[in-house]
């Protein structure tokens, strides 16, 4: 490895700017509502929450110490720590990484896609018609070619000059639309419907069916947390020893679940109100209910730009967080230049999505091969290697920045080794028993 000047955030709220813009993505926007649709509404919303709290916030802590102690990278953290077999689990996060990147790039594409179709109002005869055209094919390959190239543009720039002033002019923007477009929604006719599918909870189905929503709660806490890509062990590596991680973490955990709820305060409304069912699950849920509602509305073509620009906004800070990864560690492990490696990164994870999108079919295979497999493996990876390998100095870490007030250090690494990791273990194990039914194997 070569020894040189790393790069740092200029600033705390910099680095928790970039950090909630990642967490912050389709996760919320895309996978929260039909997750929450397939797995009862309000029911799904009460075990994301206990999730978010206990499982989500204490894996984000895990991977911030791991971050900050090595200051390094996501592979060569575990070397500098004084474990290099360990830095296998650095490279499953980086494949992660990858599959993950490679598709929700395409996703993107599409956003870019659907903002274009508001201002010309294309989607509104046939929403259904016009997603199956668009998400797949020629075009589906050109937006996402789009969306990969603002991506590197922004990481190319740097972390500070890049990432942090980006993400601090992005999160803001995405919480002012959303707010707006909830006010919005909230004077519609009939959307009290949609809070009520949303906010109450029927326990009755919560109870039948918790041992799908738990797993699939546990998921999209992770998920959203950007948590088992390595990005926030990367975010991590480029602070310093006087932040509170703790603090940091909570507002972050926070800020992120306060947008998923809002998003949710966005999205079910609107659908209600319209009287487009929610249920539409799968990777076109959004793009189709949503554009539905949308086209029946007066002013249709600007709330629709408003709010797949906000999408978009939230898209793009979490790919840049993804490639960040891959390209933190070239340009640490190998010393090349940033430009050109986010370029080439860029190009090759280009490649790897033209698959997803020419067929949906794949696009779903990643994402099911990602979610229920790779990334709750890592997660459960790192938060052994925390709770049992780091240890005490885990919780020496958590300790820094404090000003001496005592911590919840000791609870914390408590809570990783029990809870998490019985929570996190759970979730891979029913993951995998999903994949298996789906038969493992890519669409051919
Ligand atoms: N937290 C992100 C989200 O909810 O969308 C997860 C993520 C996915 C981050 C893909 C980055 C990424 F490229």
């Amino acid at each position: 490895m070569v020894e040189f000047e790393r790069e740092t955030w200029a600033t705390r709220i910099g680095f928790i700017a970039a950090s909630v813009g990642s967490a912050v993505g389709l996760g919320n926007v895309w996978r929260f509502p039909f997750q929450t649709a397939t797995n009862g509404g309000a029911a799904f919303l009460v075990v994301y929450l206990i999730a978010v709290v206990v499982v989500g916030f204490a894996a984000l802590l895990a991977e911030f110490v791991v971050g900050r102690r090595a200051g390094l990278n996501v592979v060569d953290a575990f070397p500098e720590l004084g474990y290099p077999r360990w830095r296998l689990v650095g490279a499953l996060g980086l494949a992660t990484g990858f599959v993950v990147l490679s598709y929700y790039s395409v996703i993107g594409g599409w956003v870019i896609r659907y903002i274009l179709g508001s201002v010309t109002g294309a989607y509104f005869g046939a929403p259904e018609a016009y997603f199956g055209t668009v998400s797949v094919g020629v075009d589906a390959v050109g937006f996402h070619a789009v969306f990969m190239l603002l991506t590197v543009g922004i990481v190319a720039l740097g972390v500070q000059e890049g990432i942090e002033v980006a993400t601090k002019v992005m999160v803001p923007s995405i919480v002012l639309l959303m707010v707006g477009l909830a006010a919005y929604a909230a004077t519609l006719t009939g959307a009290a419907a949609g809070y009520d599918y949303f906010l109450s909870p029927d326990v009755g189905t919560l109870t039948a069916n918790l041992g799908s929503v738990i797993p699939a709660a546990v998921g999209q806490a992770l998920f959203s947390l950007s948590l088992g890509f390595g990005i926030m062990i990367t975010y991590a590596s480029y602070i310093g020893e006087d932040e509170n991680l703790g603090v940091d973490g909570i507002s972050i955990a926070a800020f992120n679940t306060f947008v998923g709820v809002l998003a949710g305060f966005v999205v079910f409304p609107l659908l209600f109100a319209q009287g487009v069912s929610p249920e539409t699950a799968g990777p076109g849920a959004v793009f189709v209910s949503v554009p539905t509602a949308l086209a029946a509305l007066p002013g249709g073509r600007l709330l629709g730009i408003a709010f797949f620009g906000i999408v978009l906004i939230a898209a793009l800070s979490s790919s840049i967080s993804l490639l960040e990864v891959v390209v933190s560690y070239v340009v640490d492990h190998y010393a090349v230049g940033r430009v050109p490696t986010a370029v080439a990164i860029g190009v090759v994870l280009f490649v790897l999505g033209v698959p997803s999108a020419l067929e949906t079919a794949w696009l779903g295979w990643a994402d099911s091969l990602a979610v229920n497999l790779l990334l709750p493996l890592e997660v459960l990876l790192v938060v052994a290697f925390v709770g049992w390998v780091l240890a005490e100095d885990a919780v020496a870490e958590i300790g820094l920045g404090t000003d001496g007030v005592p911590t919840l250090g000791p609870a914390w690494l408590w809570t990783v080794r029990t809870v998490v990791f019985v929570a996190v273990a759970g979730t891979l194990v029913l993951g995998l028993l999903q994949l298996a039914e789906s038969g493992f194997l890519p669409p051919v």
